[in-house]
């Protein structure tokens, strides 16, 4: 089976900038550098969907400085890539509570995703995003859409219909770089059944290479998704 969904949690960036003595901002920027990398590996490997973590409801707690930081990368990733985005046909999403960003921030995403709503190969970008959050949203949702939905509906379809994702399968391969091995309130909902991938490279680091071990070890992998094997 292929991968049409890949997820990836962008892990390492700091450490990457301090074992260079530089400001973690700077991990960040190689960081952003790395994803559009990926994003080249992805479309090339015939991969359809990409959602990176960028972002979670936790790293508002961190500095000032840091947190301002991210939030003029990623405005300056808008700014700068939009034209190659509609060139090369990638959608652009966002899913998490975007109403935390700054309205300009807002403008520029929706913006962004009007622009794009045509490509083939779609790019979601987590800002704001927590597993348990977009749960909790869905579920304020729930009842409504089954009432829509009528009796026979099937109940977790009903619910994914009310999550941030909703018109996007779930991921088949999660990355996670720079050696930690946990889910981190990442799609939580999403991965069910997703094959995890952990590696030690740092996400600036993350090239070709490392990405075809991925797909490699995926390709290895037996999905029974509960089932049982054939
Ligand atoms: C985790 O590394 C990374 C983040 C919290 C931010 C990820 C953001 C980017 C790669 C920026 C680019 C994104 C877009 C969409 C332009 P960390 O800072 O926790 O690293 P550490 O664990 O080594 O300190």
């Amino acid at each position: 089976m292929d991968v049409q969904h890949l997820a990836i949690i962008m892990d390492g960036n700091g450490r990457w900038a301090k074992k260079r003595h530089l400001p973690r901002l700077a991990g960040h920027r190689a960081g952003a550098d790395a994803l559009d990398r990926v994003m080249h590996y992805c479309k090339d490997a015939g991969i359809r969907y990409l959602t990176v973590y960028a972002f979670s409801t936790e790293n508002w707690k961190r500095s000032k400085l840091e947190v301002s930081g991210l939030m003029r990368l990623l405005s300056s990733f808008i700014k700068s890539k939009a034209k190659a985005l509609v060139r090369d046909g990638v959608r652009f999403r966002v899913i998490g509570r975007r109403t935390d960003l700054s309205e300009k921030l807002q403008r520029e995403i929706a913006a962004l995703e009007e622009r794009t709503k045509k490509g083939d190969f779609t790019l979601v970008v987590a800002l704001s995003y927590g597993g348990r959050d977009e749960i909790v949203r869905a579920a304020a949702k729930f009842s409504e859409a089954l009432r829509l939905s009528g009796d026979d509906a099937d109940h977790e379809q009903v619910f994914a219909s009310c999550l941030d994702t909703a018109d996007i399968p779930d991921p088949d391969l999660l990355i996670r770089t720079s050696g930690e091995l946990r889910i981190s309130n990442f799609m939580l909902w999403q991965s069910a059944y997703t094959e995890f991938y952990f590696t030690d490279v740092l996400w600036p680091d993350f090239g070709r290479e490392d990405f075809d071990k991925a797909l490699e070890a995926f390709s290895m992998r037996e999905r029974r998704m509960g089932g049982r094997l054939k």
